[in-house]
């Protein structure tokens, strides 16, 4: 095994997309950010330096950080943030987890611009459990805004209303032909008539689920979130943020151009989205001077509607485990959170930008609107024992039981209460939690996504989750290992883990905005028996608030 050594420059770089040039946010003047191509069992040293005039952390996202949970990266959850002209370096080793990963920063909005692909390959002389691909590409699925999108979501936390949509979805930081000004710079993959390739794509799109889909060829999945899966034959993909997957493609068509095609899957009724297209091109290597055809199939994919559940559920119940797995079990902790969507009354004097003009948007699990502590991290306050930032009585049910798919449900249920509420786990406890959409704002696709962990997804399903009645939708075969489930509109998902992994772990939908305005929680996971069950002392740079 290695060690690697990288140095990340945060900093502010012009860009220019759609015909204007901004100055957004890179890592070393790169957008996306570098791609960090390591094995299972190498140790990751990133020295990140801050030159922007922002403050800034970056997650290693679905890295399990094992008693390492101070490079994690969630800023006031496992370290104050890294301050204009500071530095800190993350160091953690990738143990037990093959496949595709990513980074990305974890403050404000940042990570609209500061993200990037983390590849991890078998050990050397350990194969991959499929058919060598002759060529591996990364490929980020984005959106674009022309204003700051710091600017963006600041002004909508001023307002109390919506967040301004973003200005195009990108592949690999690049909008694509149908938009404007952007033809030239369409992301380009080279392929060879006849070879497989391994595409490795990743949502890092901030508040867009997406389907995915490539003319004229079929997609075997392989792997999802740096997990293996059964291979699994599609033409279309439903990624939610956070989420990875992994296709194997043969080139097998006619040797031309195609087009790679990625929009919004939105379940959310009566809010602006983004409803364009974002296109690469897979460009057989031929010889050919074949121009790309029209935007119509064959060379042009055909997606699903913007809203088409059916799609979506089709596709993540054709994810599995490549083989039986052994669940954790028995269940010691039963856990049941709603996430959705929630108003507040406009206070005297504040703005109101919600519905009706007389609330403002907010969001919780099990009605807790999460706060994020201000004057040090979580971690840090549980490590040293500091009272008064956080409790750890988040509770294990929602306080009131109520139609949760019903829309215009009691007075109590709009109105979130704001605090900092954890939820206290025994090292080696093992913990299923029912995520429960809830329609109260509107009903809509959450992507969970859970810090430290991996998880088995064991069943999902609409409606208002039923144990008895549900008993026969779980999967305690081969259910999918993921760190990120799209908690599906109208309805739910169960999930199963060890708490093998002592530290606090936010849990949180992957919708930025939606973590802005508290739908979030953590977990405070005990250190078990001895030194090897143990969380590691903090580093000596670990930034200070
Ligand atoms: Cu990829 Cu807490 O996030």
């Amino acid at each position: 095994t290695k060690v690697h050594h990288h140095e990340f420059i945060v900093q502010e770089t012009p860009v220019k997309r759609l015909c204007e040039e901004h100055n957004i946010i890179t890592v070393n003047g790169q957008f996306p950010g570098p791609t960090l191509e390591v094995r299972e069992g190498d140790t990751l040293v990133v020295n990140v330096v801050n030159r922007a005039q922002y403050n800034v952390t970056i997650h290693w996202h679905g890295i399990r950080q094992f008693r390492t949970g101070w490079a994690d990266g969630p800023e006031f959850v496992t370290q104050c943030p890294i301050k204009p002209g500071g530095s800190y370096k993350y160091r953690f080793t990738i143990e037990g987890q093959e496949g595709t990963l990513w980074w990305h920063a974890h403050s404000s909005w940042l990570r609209a611009t500061v993200y990037g692909a983390l590849i991890i390959r078998p050990r050397e002389d350990k194969p991959y459990p499929f058919e060598k691909p002759s060529r591996e590409v990364p490929i980020l699925l984005g959106e674009w805004w022309n204003a700051n999108p710091v600017e963006v979501i600041r002004e909508a936390q001023r307002t109390g209303g919506g967040p301004n949509v973003s200005d195009a979805f990108t592949v690999n930081g690049q909008p694509g032909d149908l938009y404007n000004c952007s033809r030239e710079d369409t992301t380009a993959i080279s392929v060879k008539p006849g070879e497989t390739a391994l595409l490795r794509f990743i949502n890092s799109a901030l508040n867009h689920e997406l389907f995915v889909s490539i003319a004229s060829h079929k997609m075997t999945v392989v792997g999802v979130d740096a997990s293996y899966t059964k291979p699994f034959v599609t033409s279309v993909l439903m990624i939610a943020p956070g989420q990875t997957t992994d296709v194997l493609v043969t080139m097998d068509q006619a040797p031309t151009r195609y087009y790679i095609a990625a929009r919004g899957y939105v379940t959310a009724q009566g809010v602006a989205f983004d409803n364009t297209t974002t296109t690469a091109i897979l460009e057989y290597d031929c010889g050919c001077t074949t121009e790309l055809g029209p935007t119509i199939p064959p060379a042009f994919p055909t997606l699903p509607a913007f809203n088409d559940t059916g799609a979506a559920t089709a596709f993540s119940a054709g994810i599995k485990s490549p083989r039986k797995v052994e669940i954790p079990s028995p269940v010691d902790e039963n856990l049941f959170f709603t996430v959705g969507l929630g108003l507040f009354n406009c206070e005297p004097g504040q703005l109101c930008g919600g519905p009706n003009n007389n609330t403002r948007f907010t969001a919780s699990m099990n009605n807790v609107s999460f706060v994020f502590p201000k004057a040090t991290s979580l971690l840090h306050a549980h490590y040293y024992d500091m009272p008064g930032v956080f409790t750890t009585d988040f509770p294990a049910y929602p306080p009131v039981q109520f139609d949760y798919t019903a829309q215009n449900v009691s007075q109590s249920l709009w109105q979130p209460i704001p605090a900092t509420k954890l939820y206290k786990l025994r090292f080696g406890s093992v913990v299923q939690v029912v995520l429960q959409d809830t329609s109260i704002v509107t009903p809509e696709n959450h992507p969970i996504h859970l810090h430290g962990y991996d998880f088995y997804i064991l069943a999902e399903g609409f409606g208002n989750y039923d144990a008895e009645k549900d008993a026969d939708k779980f999967n305690l075969e081969n259910p999918p290992q993921r760190n990120t489930v799209a908690v599906p509109v109208n309805g739910w998902a169960v999930i199963r883990f060890r708490a093998d992994n002592p530290g606090v772990w936010l849990m949180h939908c992957h919708l930025d905005v939606h973590i802005t305005w508290g739908l979030a929680m953590a977990f405070l996971v005990e250190d078990g028996y001895g030194e090897l069950q143990s969380l590691e002392a903090p580093p000596v740079d670990l930034p200070m608030c």
